[in-house]
């Protein structure tokens, strides 16, 4: 194992129902460091931008409106094996199918108003954390 940085998005319905804390806590719980944090608005041009793989997706236009709805906190986080640890602390895309007491199964209600968003890979970890906080 190896501490890695990770890119993690509260998104716009979690920061509507005023529980920023309660999903930071989680991550500090299982040993995770917040190393940078910034409360935003995003703009489409935000949006479009991060998704961009996803821009062929049915769902795009969707999510797009959906993270520029309201604010969002962007942070990075730092710990051993950060990247799969945060994964596992959001649980499944849908919160349907999301294991007990992860974050998406506690405070999300669909696929697209889930919570939270984070990075998948070291490379999306390098990409994602470069286009909100620079290199
Ligand atoms: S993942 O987490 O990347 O493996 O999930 P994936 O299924 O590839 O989805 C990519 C992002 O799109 C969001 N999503 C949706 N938004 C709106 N409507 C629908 N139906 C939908 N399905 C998926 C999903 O929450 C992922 O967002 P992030 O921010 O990456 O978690």
């Amino acid at each position: 194992m190896s501490v890695e940085r990770t890119l993690s998005i509260i998104k716009p319905d979690a920061v509507a129902k005023n529980v920023i804390g309660e999903i930071v806590t989680r991550f500090e719980k299982a040993g995770l460091k917040v190393v940078s944090m910034q409360m935003k608005q995003l703009s489409k041009e935000d949006a479009e931008g991060f998704y961009a793989e996803h821009k062929e997706r049915p769902f795009f236009a969707d999510l797009v409106a959906f993270m520029t709805s309201g604010p969002v906190v962007v942070q990075v986080l730092e710990g051993e094996n950060a990247i799969a640890m945060n994964r596992d602390l959001m649980g499944a895309t849908n919160p349907k199918e999301a294991a007990e007491s992860t974050i998406r199964r506690d405070f999300a209600e669909s696929i697209d108003a889930n919570a939270v968003h984070g990075s998948d890979s070291a490379a999306s970890a390098e990409r994602e954390i470069a286009y909100f906080f620079g290199a």
